[in-house]
């Protein structure tokens, strides 16, 4: 058994750590569908210069028994680092996870980081589940808990009329929304990006501090760049202001390997834009889009930390329902 650093440019190899990940990810959780080899090559391939990463194998006697990619912010962020880590159902408990564990330390170290994060994905019910007892016995507390919820598409049209006649009369007059597919346009880009950068430090993260996020339109235009080379649509509205000014906005993804699924990613408002009910105009908007454009999608998947009461009454009122838990574990290192 050994760990090394993934040449992402070898096609066997990659595609071998490829199925390792989308094994893992799949176990216990039969709806799940991952993405395709291409996107996930695309995007190890990907050099971030804001945020490089390293992928890591664990290789068993020539097979790629698991993969570990770490993620060490350059540009915001830069005491941290977070990683992914997985090792295919059938070569668990081998002690594979431990090696890889042990070289995300060693490497998050050696980039002079403080603080190592990891998420991990487990039934709502299971307080002791095996991945649980992995991480904390690796030295990881637990900082905060997301909830994973899944709204069922499509959505019956007559309750989105009435989710939008609820909260329309808050907002119209003084906000416009705008659905853009792909990217915003140029015009909205900087005040879009500054919104974003900003999700981070609102949304409740448990106790750990993080700085703004650093997305300028030229890292924007980056993200874009990668996710057409994968294949991937986004669909983005934005919310602005009688300046012209994104004022919020959010984003649903559509990978290609995963054709039923759609990715919630970021929602946010501005902080003195808010108690405008904008987080569900922007919502049902995107919302309503997605259903007339991608009528073969059949589910929203979305998570959002237990405490963020705001962000959850939208998504129950939408409809979502929980599916399971994303705890996010963290370790300081010395
Ligand atoms: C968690 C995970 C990485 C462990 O990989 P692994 O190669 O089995 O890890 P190791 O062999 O080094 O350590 C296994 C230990 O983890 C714990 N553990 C892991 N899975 C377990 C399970 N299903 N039931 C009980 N204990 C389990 C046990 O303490 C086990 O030790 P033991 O076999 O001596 O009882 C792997 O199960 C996985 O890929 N899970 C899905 C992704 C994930 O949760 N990653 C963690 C992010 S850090």
């Amino acid at each position: 058994m050994r760990t090394m650093q993934l040449d992402v440019h070898d096609d066997d190899r990659t595609r071998r750590a490829y199925e390792a990940l989308a094994a893992s990810r799949v176990f216990g959780r039969p709806w799940f569908e991952p993405s395709s080899f291409t996107e996930v090559a695309i995007d190890w391939r990907h050099e971030d210069k804001a945020e490089p990463k390293e992928i890591w194998v664990a290789e068993d006697g020539g097979d790629v028994a698991g993969v570990a990619t770490l993620f060490l912010p350059m540009e915001d962020n830069t005491s941290m680092a977070w990683f992914d880590l997985h090792v295919h159902p059938e070569h668990r408990r081998r002690g594979h996870g431990s090696a890889l564990m042990d070289r995300m330390a060693e490497r998050a170290q050696d980039a002079g980081r403080a603080c190592l994060l990891t998420e991990i994905m487990v039934p709502v019910d299971e307080p002791d589940h095996g991945y649980r007892r992995f991480i904390e016995r690796h030295g990881y507390s637990l900082n905060n808990t997301e909830v994973m919820r899944h709204l069922d598409l499509p959505v019956a049209d007559d309750h989105l009329s009435r989710l939008d006649s609820d909260t329309r009369p808050r907002w119209e007059g003084d906000y416009r929304l705008e659905t853009h597919v792909n990217g915003v346009p140029e015009p909205l880009r900087e005040s879009l990006c500054e919104v974003m950068n900003q999700l981070i430090v609102d949304a409740p993260t448990g106790d750990i501090e993080f700085e703004p996020e650093s997305v300028n339109p030229a890292r924007y235009q980056e993200y874009l760049d990668v996710e057409r080379e994968m294949g991937r649509q986004r669909l983005t509205t934005v919310a602005m202001n009688d300046t012209g000014e994104v004022v919020a906005y959010t984003d649903l993804v559509l990978p290609v390997g995963a054709p039923s699924t759609v990715w919630q990613w970021g929602t946010y408002v501005h902080r003195e834009h808010r108690g405008r009910r904008l987080g569900m105009a922007v919502k049902l908007e995107n919302l309503g889009r997605l259903q007339v454009d991608h009528p073969q999608r059949q589910r929203v998947i979305t998570g959002n930390d237990g405490t963020n009461s705001w962000m959850v009454s939208i998504n129950e009122a939408l409809g979502f329902r929980i599916v399971e838990l994303c705890p996010a574990y963290q370790r300081k290192l010395a």
